[in-house]
């Protein structure tokens, strides 16, 4: 297993391109099920877990081509098969998302069921539920999702999406794509409205399906009988583009994000603000002026778009180990998010955790050592706290960061920063 060796304390300098986002990829990829025609789909990014989406969508009867560039193309050749293993699901919890693409199109879907992960419970009754409410049977049995796409019923319905800790992400991804081949009228009420599922909207509107409300929280959808093909450019990816601003924050650096959209990064870019660092717009993306001191102490909540992400807490609670101050960071999306706690306190960050809110005491520099990635998001954490730590810090298992992080390393060392992979 790979692991990074980072010298840290180097002011992060020059200019980075974000990749197009994982989040975004990911259902897009599924919804080409939708169609027989064939697709492309421009700026994937090169991820462990596209590499997985790919490999199921083979198995689901879908021939995939993959081109220099980010350029994947996809064609149904066989669909005959509705069954995602689960030797492949058990890797990628985001597979759930051929679930809705395979129902609307094929009536019938049989997905191994996702499990849990470190970041805690990842339940997916708000997806059965939705698919029950466009008609579907929806049965759970030897650890698979059976799913039958109902006959008839009625000419409008109404699915509601919202669940005890906000919408559903992947859920209005799984319900807008079957209800789009689904006849009659569909509401999508508490739809997630992050960009990533904006993108996939707009997506299966080029495709021919018919959606209002993109963006909101309400999506009415007209049932169509059948979809086009698709040429997409998939969104840049915020939470990559967030997790590069705060190592430029965190190593007082000057860095040009390209590829950062200000529009969807309203949250860290405010927080960023009160923390005291500067950052510029610019006509390609978003400059970080660091080198203004420690960070000014921030409360931190985690809530559905357009809220602070859950997925920059962690990359956010580094920046704030070496605030000037203490800071709240509370977990409002998953309350088990802090398995990087522990990691960043073997660095010396000083941080107690009460529930579902970590207390964090700045420091004024964290010293580097051996660390564990644990997640995606808690990994890209310890890079961030690897590049601003004082020697060197080794970050075990980064096979969770190229889950979600396209060369991560190569990005930083364009940067100036000293990480290199070693084979552990
Ligand atoms: C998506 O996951 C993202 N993944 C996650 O990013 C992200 O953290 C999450 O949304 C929240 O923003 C992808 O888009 C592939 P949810 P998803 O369904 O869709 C509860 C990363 O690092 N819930 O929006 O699985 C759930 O427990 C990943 O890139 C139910 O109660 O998340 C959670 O508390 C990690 N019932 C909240 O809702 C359900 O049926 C949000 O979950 C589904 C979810």
């Amino acid at each position: 297993m790979d692991r990074f060796r980072i010298e840290g304390g180097v002011p992060l300098t020059g200019a980075v391109e974000v990749s197009g986002a994982k989040n975004s990829a990911l259902p897009l990829l599924a919804a080409t099920l939708l169609t027989d025609e064939p697709c492309v789909l421009r700026g994937v990014p090169a991820l462990h877990d596209v590499s997985t989406m790919l490999k199921i969508l083979e198995v689901l009867g879908v021939e995939v081509t993959r081109e220099p560039g980010g350029v994947v193309r996809t064609q149904v050749r066989d669909p005959g098969s509705h069954r995602a293993p689960r030797e492949l699901v058990k890797t990628m919890r985001a597979s759930i998302c051929v679930l809705g693409p395979l129902v609307g199109r094929r009536g019938e879907a049989e997905v191994s069921f996702p499990g849990g992960c470190v970041i805690g419970p990842r339940p997916v009754d708000l997806h059965l539920r939705g698919l029950e409410a466009l008609g579907a049977e929806v049965r759970v049995e030897e650890g698979y999702i059976r799913v039958r796409a109902g006959r008839g019923g009625p000419d409008e319905r109404e699915v509601y999406l919202g669940g005890p800790f906000g919408p559903t992400v992947t859920g209005t991804a799984n319900v807008l794509s079957a209800a789009v081949l689904t006849p009659g009228t569909t509401v999508l009420q508490a739809a997630a409205c992050e960009p990533e599922i904006a993108d996939l909207a707009r997506a299966l509107v080029a495709m021919g399906a018919r959606i209002e409300g993109i963006g909101s929280p309400t999506l009415v959808v007209e049932g169509v009988e059948a979809l086009g093909g698709l040429d997409h450019q998939v969104i840049p990816d915020r939470i990559e583009a967030g997790t590069l601003l705060a190592a430029a924050a965190a190593t007082g650096g000057d860095v040009l994000v390209r590829g950062a959209d200000p529009k969807v990064l309203t949250a860290p870019l405010d927080l960023l603000a009160r923390m005291g660092t500067r950052v510029e717009r610019r006509p390609e993306g978003l400059r970080v002026r660091g080198g203004g001191g420690r960070p000014r102490p921030v409360d931190v909540v985690t809530l559905p778009y357009p809220g602070f992400p859950t997925d920059l807490q962690a990359q956010w609670m580094t920046l704030l180990a070496l605030a000037d101050g203490n800071s709240f960071v509370t977990e409002k999306i998953y309350p088990e998010r802090f398995i990087h706690i522990a990691e960043l306190q073997r660095m010396g960050a000083r941080i107690r955790k009460e529930g579902p809110t970590a207390i964090v005491s700045g420091v004024e520099r964290l010293s580097g050592c051996e660390v564990m990635a644990s997640d995606l998001r808690a990994s890209a954490a310890l890079v961030v706290a690897g590049l601003a730590a004082e020697g060197t810090t080794l970050v075990e298992r980064v096979y969770h960061i190229d889950r979600g992080y396209e060369r991560i390393e190569t990005k930083l060392e364009a940067l100036g920063a000293r990480i290199r992979r070693e084979a552990a």
